[in-house]
């Protein structure tokens, strides 16, 4: 009586059921990483996070996850290397060429007569997707009113991303997407190929652009926006994270700004669904109307 009452037997059955343990073990581990750190991955999606836990356990060469866990808490560079696989920095020129073209024709138009147009890429990566807006909005006659604030909580993609710094054998698929994406010029104009065989893009395209950290997970918001991408970024969160998530952006937008999430995340079943309207559903671009 006095066993079960406590449920203590209980708890004896759950600590010997290894699932249990080792969600201990990441739960440890991300608290750790936030409180020493202060990058919170403590709600995002577990089963990714923990194949990618697991996967940084063996490149480390290491046997367990508590022990990939001692070395980050003294080692800020073994935490950074599993930043890196945590924050999967995947991307690419104009990526869904379709949702550049419908920020082209249904965005731009509706922003276009605005004095100063302020656009935030939410989890930027290394760039690529503020170079793809910097040259819509050159092409049609934007730039120079425009700011483009790109953040992301891995510095190693911010730095890429300053650099504007691409390789020539991706350059066949950003011409192609480009094209696809309603491109009105030649692309190798946005772009030369330096001494060293890298490709670099059009410095004058990043003037208009600041990059700076931001962790979506625990920083505020930082100014008013007309425009919010934030594409491939949310779908590694769980339900409770993508909410406050989503609530950041709201309050980071201006009334009637837009919002473009990536092609498999939607507004739907957020808390926030009922404040914005469809711009483009097929291409997940929405409004915020109240
Ligand atoms: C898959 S990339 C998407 C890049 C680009 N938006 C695109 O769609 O091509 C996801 C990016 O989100 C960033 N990210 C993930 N969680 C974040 C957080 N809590 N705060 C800021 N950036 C985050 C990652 O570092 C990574 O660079």
């Amino acid at each position: 009586m006095f066993e079960e009452g406590f449920g203590f037997n209980q708890t004896l059955d759950r600590g010997q059921d290894h699932e249990y343990r080792e969600q201990v073990e990441i739960e440890l581990l991300l608290e750790g990483m936030f409180r020493v750190y202060g990058f919170d991955f403590r709600d995002y999606a577990f089963p990714s996070l923990r194949r990618r836990i697991w996967h940084q356990v063996y490149k480390e060469q290491l046997g367990s996850i508590s022990a990939l866990q001692g070395r980050l808490l003294y080692d800020r560079e073994a935490a950074e290397r599993l930043v890196e696989t945590l924050s999967i920095p995947v991307t690419e020129m104009f990526r869904d060429p379709t949702v550049f073209k419908a920020i082209r024709e249904k965005v731009l138009p509706a922003i276009r007569e605005l004095p100063a147009i302020r656009i935030w890429h939410a989890g930027c990566s290394t760039g690529e997707e503020v170079y793809s807006m910097a040259i819509l909005l050159e092409e049609e006659g934007l730039l120079d009113r425009s700011r483009l604030y790109a953040t992301d909580m891995n510095l190693a993609s911010l730095k890429q991303a300053r650099e504007g710094l691409s390789s020539l054998e991706k350059m066949k698929q950003y011409t192609t997407n480009y094209l696809q994406a309603g491109g009105k010029r030649s692309f190798s104009e946005y772009y030369k190929v330096t001494q060293e065989g890298k490709v670099e893009f059009d410095p004058r395209l990043r003037r208009y652009m600041l990059f700076s950290d931001h962790h979506l997970a625990t920083d505020k918001s930082f100014n008013e926006f007309h425009v919010i991408l934030c594409r491939n970024v949310m779908i590694y969160f769980n339900d409770v994270l993508r909410d406050r998530v989503h609530q950041l952006i709201y309050d980071s937008l201006a009334q009637d700004g837009i919002l473009v999430l990536g092609s498999k995340e939607s507004i739907h079943y957020t808390a926030v669904r009922s404040r914005y309207e469809e711009v483009d559903a097929q291409e997940r671009i929405y409004r915020k109307v109240r």
